[in-house]
């Protein structure tokens, strides 16, 4: 199920997947007709609690399936294959962030399992400490934005943001 969050404001035919402070990705996969966003966000506030409360397994997926898309985003630009874009970085960083301060909620107790998750049993037993991963994912994400000045600067700061990929996935995702 996919809903429209408010965030979906960009002009019609652009893909859009942001994901809102309630962790709803907004038509990841098709593009952003702006009618239907318009019609859908008369209610978005009501509908989103639902969904986020109804459905955290594919709320969190949709979320990091978010930041993994401007992770590909990030690499063409790192590995020279897109140009440096003060725009397109700056909406990288702040698709990781929003979903970072998403995440937290999005892992109620009753969800440990089901709908293909990969969430590590850790994630409820060390609650703080994955609370602090997402945390320090944000502010390196506002950390990066800053520092990435052109091409260099954000190759290292993407390296630095990306870290916390795989030590994150390592203590709290489970292994395929
Ligand atoms: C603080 C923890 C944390 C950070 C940081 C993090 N992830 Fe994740 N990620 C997770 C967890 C937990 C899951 C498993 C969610 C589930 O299956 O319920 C996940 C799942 C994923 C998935 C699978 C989504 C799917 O289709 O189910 C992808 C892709 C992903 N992450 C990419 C990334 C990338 C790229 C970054 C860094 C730019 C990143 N993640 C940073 C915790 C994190």
């Amino acid at each position: 199920m996919r809903i429209c969050s408010r965030n979906c404001d960009l002009a019609r035919g652009r893909r859009c997947d942001h994901v809102n402070s309630r962790g709803i990705v907004c038509c990841p996969e098709e593009s952003c007709m702006l009618r239907l966003c318009l019609a859908v966000a008369v209610s978005v506030a009501a509908v989103s609690a639902a969904f986020s409360q109804s459905d955290p397994i594919a709320a969190r997926r949709d979320a990091m399936r978010a930041v993994s898309s401007a992770t590909r985003d990030g690499a063409a630009i790192a590995e020279g294959r897109a140009p440096f874009d003060a725009a397109k970085v700056r909406s990288i960083f702040e698709t990781y962030s929003r979903s970072a301060k998403a995440m937290p909620q999005l892992f109620p107790e009753d969800s440990r399992s089901g709908g293909q998750t990969r969430a590590a049993a850790r994630i409820w037993e060390d609650r703080p400490g994955f609370t602090a991963a997402l945390a320090k994912f944000d502010k390196d994400a506002v950390q990066a934005a800053a520092d990435s000045k052109e091409v260099a600067s954000f190759r290292a700061a993407f390296d630095r943001v990306a870290a916390n990929c795989t030590s994150c996935h390592e203590a709290y995702r489970t292994r395929r």
